[in-house]
């Protein structure tokens, strides 16, 4: 497998906590990787790791496409093609649909002068295709205050392909959405997987992880405790093994078929 980014020993301590603890972690060119983990388990520490806001404690090393990465910054990691889909942070409300997309990579005519009139077309087009609105109550000066929170994450989404975003992390998106918006925000992560790009999904909830994810990492107090190629575990055994995980702190279990 021809990996996007791959992280190896990478731990990150705050003071006296180790929030991650000699991780190694990849994620492979258009694979969606489904990171689960309780409250605490280094889960956004990792995040911000890959998107340069927390630098590794000496030691790990972070490749992106084979090529090692010696200082990760916000701005380069952007540059690389990194995006983060946080659901509260996602948007700005008060603004319109087509300045949220636009937002901090305004488009200019050959005068330098903003181009509303392309920025607005352009978020036409991508309403009735990438974003699936169909609502004529929608258009590309609607406020997004009034979106729901499955069309947020969609918008966010949509967003992050049109600039071609290599690899888009999304953190929790699912939290706080009604179950049918869930659905929509999981359809959104389906497109990144048709778009050929890469994700890392991050949620506490396998039910959510497991539709979506081509392999499923399991972080538990800083370290990976396991993972697993979708194909290769049934969603019920996965579920025994995070069970007894839970219960034990390790993930293996009794299981005829664990390996
Ligand atoms: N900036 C920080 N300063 C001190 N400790 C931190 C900092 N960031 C995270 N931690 C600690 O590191 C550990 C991992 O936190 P992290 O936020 O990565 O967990 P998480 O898996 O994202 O949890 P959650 O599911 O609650 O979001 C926690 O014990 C947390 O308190
Ligand atoms: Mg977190």
């Amino acid at each position: 497998m021809e990996y996007v980014l791959q992280m190896k020993n990478i731990s990150k301590t705050f003071g006296e906590v180790a929030a991650l603890h000699h991780v190694n972690f990849e994620v492979g060119t258009n694979e969606i990787v489904g990171l689960l983990g309780d409250n605490g388990a280094g889960k956004s520490t990792l995040v911000k790791i890959i998107t340069g806001y927390h630098c590794p404690d000496p030691g790990g090393e972070i490749f992106w496409k084979q090529e090692k990465v010696s200082h990760l910054t916000v701005s380069k990691a952007r540059d690389l093609g990194i995006e983060v889909v946080y659901q509260e942070r996602a948007l700005a409300d008060l603004q319109s649909l087509w300045r949220n997309i636009f937002m901090g990579r305004e488009l200019s005519n050959r005068l330098g002068v903003l181009d509303q009139r392309g920025m607005v077309r352009e978020t036409r087009k991508l309403m009735s295709t990438a974003m699936g609105f169909t609502s004529s109550a929608v258009t590309p000066e609607s406020t997004v205050g009034t979106f729901s929170g499955g069309e947020r994450q969609g918008v966010a989404i949509t967003r992050a392909l049109y600039f071609e975003a290599e690899l888009i992390i999304l953190d929790e998106p699912t939290m706080g959405l009604s179950i049918s918006e869930t659905r929509k925000c999981l359809d959104f992560v389906d497109g990144i997987k048709q778009a050929g790009k890469s994700a890392i999904f991050i949620d506490h909830n396998i039910v959510h992880v497991y539709p979506v994810a081509d392999r499923i990492v399991v972080l538990d107090r800083g370290t990976i405790a396991g993972q697993f190629q979708k194909g290769e575990l049934k969603f019920d055994e996965l579920i025994d093994r995070l069970t007894h995980l839970a219960q034990t702190g390790h993930l293996e279990t009794n299981h005829p078929k664990a390996r």
